[in-house]
């Protein structure tokens, strides 16, 4: 898989059970008509995985089952089971059909106060039991205005891949979401440079923390990716694939970024 290009869609804490059936089944349905999708399968040379709140992942997965859809969490507990109310472990995340678990979002970060070694501890869990992951780090507007911007990045991978073997590298999948904070939900993406360079120092990065690993994490980009700027951004040699917020809650612009992206 590791040579696919990723698509992946953060709905966030958005939609009830009952609008999520709406736009999953609309999401195939189109997929359908453009022949991306056939049968049991995903007829296209990318990977899509939809990531629902925690209440509806049971639900969606039943709907996205046998099209080669996959499925993630938003988040993920550190712990494997035990007192930790309101919390929710990678075993019970498989359990209903996730293959995937997002970790170290910035909103999380931002709202939750979510540290990089409470981060540290999720991508330990998550990989122990063979979950994929996708570690977001991203630098913010103060930091990229400071000029700290490949600091905080370094940073935010170092600690959070804190501990990471080579060996759980190649048995599990390990995407890095490049997403600059000041941009997320903005409407306006980082620019094709920016992009561009942030991958790059990210890859130096994962070649320096992993010295012998042959194939290295897919470096995905996010922050108000739409149906315009997707082109231009898919094709960047060094952008392994898109994260992708509102856009990905809308039938239409979300099987579109699909369309451009395999194009
Ligand atoms: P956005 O969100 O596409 O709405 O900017 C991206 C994200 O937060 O993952």
């Amino acid at each position: 898989m590791k040579n696919k290009k990723l698509i992946f869609a953060n709905w966030k804490m958005n939609f009830s059970s009952e609008q999520a059936r709406v736009l999953v089944e609309s999401i195939i349905d189109k997929l359908n008509k453009l022949e991306l999708l056939k049968g049991t399968a995903l007829k296209i040379d990318a990977e899509v995985v939809l990531a629902p709140a925690f209440p509806s992942l049971s639900f969606v997965s039943s709907l996205i089952r046998h099209t080669g859809i996959s499925l993630s969490s938003q988040d993920v507990f550190w712990e494997a089971k035990g007192p930790y109310t309101g919390e929710v472990s990678p075993s019970m995340l498989i359990d209903v059909g996730c293959t995937w678990a997002m970790i170290g979002h910035s909103e999380r970060r931002q709202y939750l106060l979510e540290t990089n070694e409470m981060i540290n501890k999720k991508v330990l869990n998550a990989l122990s039991q063979d979950l994929n992951i996708i570690l977001c780090v991203g630098e913010s507007f103060e930091q990229r205005r400071r000029k700290n911007t490949f600091e905080a990045i370094s940073d935010q991978l170092r600690r959070g891949l804190r501990g990471v073997t080579e060996s759980q590298l190649n048995e599990s999948e390990v995407v890095i979401g490049y997403e600059p904070v000041w941009v997320i939900g903005s409407g306006e993406a980082a620019s094709v440079e920016d992009i561009a360079s942030v991958h790059n120092f990210v890859s130096d990065e994962l070649k320096s923390i992993f010295p012998t690993l042959k194939s290295l994490p897919r470096i995905v980009y996010g922050g108000s990716v739409n149906s315009e700027n997707i082109e231009q951004i898919a094709s960047l040699s060094n952008v392994d694939g898109v994260l992708v917020g509102n856009a990905s809650m809308d039938c239409d612009k979300f099987c579109d970024i699909v369309l451009k992206v395999v194009k």
